[in-house]
């Protein structure tokens, strides 16, 4: 794992879309994972910027996959992690919205809806850059603590922690829905790049029980650490709780040039 500790979220969102718009050029027809939340806007931001200047690379063959979906709301709801991700980030790539999905939270599928979900992200060839925040509590996506770390895409009920954490997003705690479509641990870990971003100081005890604590369920994010290629960007108050940051910020300064993210 490799622990990347800058000053702001504003240089965190110039990497991360620097490290998304390499994965594209290199690959065209990339698969990207994206996650929604408050965290990962700013680097949505950078790539729209970028891609408005001119600068930026075709999107045209990209396929997307979000990590989760509310169970619950009515179809069209703006709070829903499908249309929020059309309006902040792929609708102004141009990006087919044919090629932007997420799991199907329509209350006659559910059943076979994470089944469905695998199915698709499996005839994409796989997940090839999955962008990840990381909830208070250390849930990733919205496998909550507790989740099997081998687990699918499935159903899953929020803790209040959770729903209080989005309310904010809502009129309140009571209208965020209990229940959620998540890709799973065991889903999220064959992506073959992680890129976690932590930024707020309310982050800091989940971003050092993710890096430095046990892999553990009590921690869904902790099983970042099994994987092969995991890039953990954090910001000046996230890091406050981590025992090695030292070392974390030597490794960086001293980072090869030609060594990529
Ligand atoms: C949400 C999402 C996660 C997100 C996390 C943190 O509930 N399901 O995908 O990473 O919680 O959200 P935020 O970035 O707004 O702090």
């Amino acid at each position: 794992m490799e622990l990347v500790p800058l000053g702001s979220a504003e240089e965190i969102a110039v990497v991360v879309a620097d490290i998304v718009e390499r994965a594209v050029r290199q690959r065209p027809a990339a698969v990207l994972g994206l996650a929604t939340g408050s965290t990962p806007l700013p680097a949505y931001q950078e790539l729209i910027r970028r891609h408005r200047a001119g600068t930026g690379p075709s999107w045209d063959e990209v396929t997307t996959f979000n990590l989760d979906e509310y169970v619950g709301l009515p179809a069209g709801h703006e709070q829903s992690y499908l249309a929020t991700i059309r309006r902040e980030l792929t609708d102004a790539l141009g990006l087919d919205p044919a090629r932007v999905h997420g799991p199907d939270p329509d209350e006659a599928g559910l059943p076979t809806a994470g089944e469905r979900y695998e199915a698709a992200i499996t005839a994409a060839g796989g997940v090839d850059l999955q962008i990840l925040g990381i909830g208070t509590n250390g849930h990733l996506a919205f496998n909550e603590q507790g989740s099997s770390l081998a687990s699918p895409t499935r159903i899953k009920t929020l803790t209040v922690q959770t729903r209080q954490d989005n309310a904010r997003f809502f009129g309140s705690a009571r209208e965020v829905p209990q229940h959620v479509l998540t890709q799973g641990i065991g889903t999220i870990l064959r992506a073959r790049h992680l890129v976690l971003i932590a930024t707020g100081v309310g982050k800091a005890d989940a971003v050092a029980a993710a890096v430095e604590g046990p892999v553990s369920a009590s921690c869904p994010a902790s099983v970042l650490q099994l994987h092969p290629h995991a890039t953990v960007l954090v910001d000046g108050a996230a890091v406050g709780r981590l025992r090695r940051l030292d070392y974390y910020a030597e490794v960086y300064a001293a980072k090869p040039h030609w060594q990529a993210h």
